[in-house]
């Protein structure tokens, strides 16, 4: 009998990448995937800790789905298993058992490869399971063979945790340690995706370019190899990594970006803030000019290289000046996307202590809106700049209209051409027509994709 799989993620692409693989190991045990937690035989919520307000979600979707269960059960429709994994389950396991008794099962984002005990466990009613501990052995090692992203365009984690502590930041409480998988098997889940269609990689990580996994020759290898490594795959047409820290932003990343042909022109590297001072209270460990320096490192090995970071506002004690100081390092780079957000105080992290230095919310929101504003216009000003142009896609899926295929360009742009849906897969040459905020609209260019006889 099939049973049915409700997954709800949250946060990082990591965590998506994790909710794949938590449906790889329930499908031995009869779950299909379903979008509609009503029918779930079992539901997990993989959830993340890094704001306030996505920590509150885990919460308020308990809530509605502790009623679906109760409707189950009244119209003797079965039950429902209730599980948090993800970051948040890791920080408040004890706290989740206490205000939502009704779950089933806690556990943190590098023991669900025990995914499968813990449900045979909970079917046998044996009361709640929380799992938080950091194993010793790494999850990675107990997937299943076929627990691989079988997209188009697939992530693969190579690196997981951090040992930065930057004091804002709850990640290296909730993903523990820095821990690099080998090259080797890296290499080979790459080959198996591509094996099944995946045509474009990339590689993840808390702090991906920390990356120093075990090489061929028994010694630590570097991110730059492991891309070398990659790229040698035949079948590979893309890859790309994220996220990176400017700390490890090494020469030999750097130079991969002009010697590896499949190594795509982006690249997020946040900075968060533009100010020494608070680059300091941060703990990010580099000035603002360091930052600058390695943009232009970056830009020397390739010119075209499209930037993305992430920024906070409002961090404890910025003053005005210091926020501008951000607006004119943005100013200085000129972001070709970016994401930007308030600071938002998490409980155990060193920045929390700081609360009388609190910047008020008004002028945290006055200064988020100053800065998204700055970044929306270089994001359109970077969109116009390739009307006219051709560009290689990677068409991937339909689009919202009839006829219309979106794909990424090189520079991590959606890029919509009206063109049928057996082009799916081919990376094809548009001629832009048109930028937009988010997008780039284009056509194909004739004889640019070879239609299948
Ligand atoms: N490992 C990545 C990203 C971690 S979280 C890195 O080091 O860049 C993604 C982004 O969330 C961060 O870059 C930061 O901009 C933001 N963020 C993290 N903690 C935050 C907090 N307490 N308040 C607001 N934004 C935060
Ligand atoms: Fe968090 Fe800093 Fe680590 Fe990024 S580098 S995950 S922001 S502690
Ligand atoms: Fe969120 Fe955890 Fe990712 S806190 S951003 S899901 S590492």
């Amino acid at each position: 009998m099939s049973k049915k799989l409700y997954i709800s993620t949250y946060g990082c692409q990591m965590n998506v990448y994790d909710s794949a693989r938590m449906a790889d190991l329930m499908a031995p045990l009869g779950y299909t995937l379903t979008d509609k937690p009503a029918d779930a035989d079992m539901a997990i919520l993989n959830t993340c800790h890094i704001r306030e307000k996505a920590s509150e979600k885990t919460f308020s979707e308990l809530g509605r789905l502790r009623n679906m269960r109760q409707d189950k059960k009244a119209k003797q429709d079965g039950d429902m298993i209730i599980a948090v994994a993800g970051c948040v389950a890791q920080a408040e396991g004890a706290e989740i058992m206490k205000r939502a008794p009704y779950v089933d099962m806690v556990f943190g984002p590098q023991s669900y490869h025990h995914l499968p005990q813990m449900v045979a466990q909970a079917t046998r009613g044996v009361g709640h399971i929380l799992e938080t501990d950091f194993p010793v052995e790494p999850k990675f090692d107990h997937l299943p063979e076929d627990a691989i992203d079988k997209n188009l365009s697939a992530f693969l984690t190579v690196q997981e945790g951090c040992d930065k502590f930057c004091a804002f930041c709850v990640v290296p409480y909730t993903r523990g340690a820095e821990f690099s998988r080998p090259v080797a098997s890296i290499v080979d889940e790459a080959k198996r995706m591509i094996a099944s269609g995946t045509k474009e990689i990339t590689l993840l990580g808390q702090n991906v370019n920390a990356y120093h996994g075990e090489g061929a020759d028994g010694k630590p290898a570097s991110l730059a190899t492991l891309i070398q490594k990659l790229a040698e795959i035949d079948g590979l047409h893309r890859l790309r990594y994220t996220t990176s820290h400017p700390l490890e932003m090494t020469e030999d990343l750097c130079r991969a970006h002009r010697d590896v042909e499949i190594l795509m022109p982006y690249l997020h590297l946040p900075v968060q803030a533009g100010s020494d001072r608070i680059l300091a209270a941060m703990n990010r460990r580099h000035t603002s000019d360091e930052y600058r320096r390695i943009i232009d490192k970056l830009r020397h090995y390739r010119p075209d290289l499209a930037l993305s970071g992430d920024f906070i506002v409002g961090f404890p004690g910025e003053t005005e000046q210091e926020f501008e100081d951000t607006l004119q390092l943005v100013r200085d780079v000129e972001y070709a996307q970016a994401y930007s957000f308030k600071y938002s105080p998490r409980p155990g992290t060193p920045a929390a202590a700081l609360g009388d230095e609190m910047v008020e919310e008004t002028v945290k929101s006055e200064r988020l809106a100053r800065l998204q504003q700055l970044l929306n216009e270089q994001q359109l000003a970077y969109n116009r700049s390739f009307v006219g142009k051709e560009i290689d896609v990677l068409l991937e899926r339909e689009g919202k209209r009839e006829g219309q295929l979106v794909g990424r360009s090189p520079y991590m742009q959606s890029v919509f051409v009206p063109s049928p849906a057996h082009r799916i897969g081919r990376i094809a040459t548009v001629i832009v027509q048109e930028g937009n905020a988010n997008s780039l609209r284009g056509e194909l260019k004739p004889g640019s994709v070879a239609d299948a006889a």
